[in-house]
C-alpha cells in the first residue's frame, strides 16, 4: 500500500464534516471493526489503512445525505487524501448511489459491516450490558430476522455484502460481533475525550 493520509488528520477531517456524536461513533465502530478484520484476514500490515477507510467512510453523509458517496470524492481530494482510500469509500455506495464495485477484499469486508454494525450496536443497547461483549450471534439472527428491528440496516446490502466475500451470514455476523467486541471500549473512550 502507497503512504496515505495519517490516522490523526483523517479523524480531524471526520470531524469537520461530521458534529453528530451517533455519526462519530460509527465512523469509529466501522474503523475498529476493519482493524480487526485486516488482521484477522492476512492483512495486519495493512491495518490502519483499512482503519482509515472504515473512518472516513461515511464522510459525506450527515451534511449531503441525497448525495452519499457522490459528494465524497470532491471532500476527500480537498483534503489530499490518495485515489484508493476514494474508491474503498464510493464502493460502499455500489448499487445504491453509485457503480463503483467492491474489488479489494478490504472492499468487500466495508460493504458487508457497514450496515451490520449498525445492526449489532442497536442489538447490543436492548441488552442489560448494552455491550457486545456478552452477545452471542443467536440473539443477533433474532433481531436481524424482525424485519422492524433496526429497520434502518439494509438486510440486502449485508446479505449482498456476505456473499461477495463468499461467507455464510452467520459467518459474518459471528466475525463482526469479534470485531466489535475488540473496539467497544476504546470507541467509548475516544467518545468521551471528544465530549
Ligand atoms: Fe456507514
Amino acid at each position: 500500500m502507497k503512504e496515505h493520509i495519517s490516522r490523526e488528520d483523517a479523524f480531524t477531517l471526520l470531524k469537520q464534516y461530521n458534529k453528530d456524536t451517533f455519526h462519530i461513533q460509527h465512523a469509529l465502530t466501522v474503523e475498529g471493526t476493519m482493524k480487526w478484520y485486516a488482521k484477522e484476514l492476512g492483512y495486519s500490515e495493512d491495518e490502519e489503512f483499512w482503519g482509515i477507510v472504515g473512518l472516513l467512510h461515511d464522510i459525506d453523509f450527515e451534511l449531503y445525505p441525497e448525495q452519499h458517496c457522490i459528494k465524497a470524492p470532491e471532500l476527500l481530494r480537498a483534503a489530499g487524501v490518495g485515489e484508493d482510500i476514494i474508491h474503498a469509500v464510493c464502493s460502499h455506495g455500489y448499487d445504491l448511489t453509485v457503480d463503483v464495485k467492491p474489488e479489494h477484499q478490504m472492499e468487500k469486508v466495508l460493504y458487508a459491516v457497514d450496515e451490520l454494525t449498525g445492526l449489532i450496536g442497536a442489538a447490543a443497547l436492548m441488552r442489560p450490558s448494552k455491550s457486545v461483549q456478552d452477545m452471542e450471534v443467536k440473539s443477533v439472527k433474532k433481531k436481524y430476522k424482525s424485519a422492524n428491528f433496526a429497520a434502518g440496516c439494509s438486510r440486502e446490502v449485508i446479505e449482498k455484502g456476505a456473499d461477495m466475500l463468499g461467507w455464510e451470514l452467520s459467518d459474518l455476523i459471528q466475525k463482526t460481533i469479534y470485531a466489535m467486541r475488540s473496539c467497544e471500549a476504546q470507541v467509548q473512550e475516544a467518545l468521551k475525550q471528544e465530549q
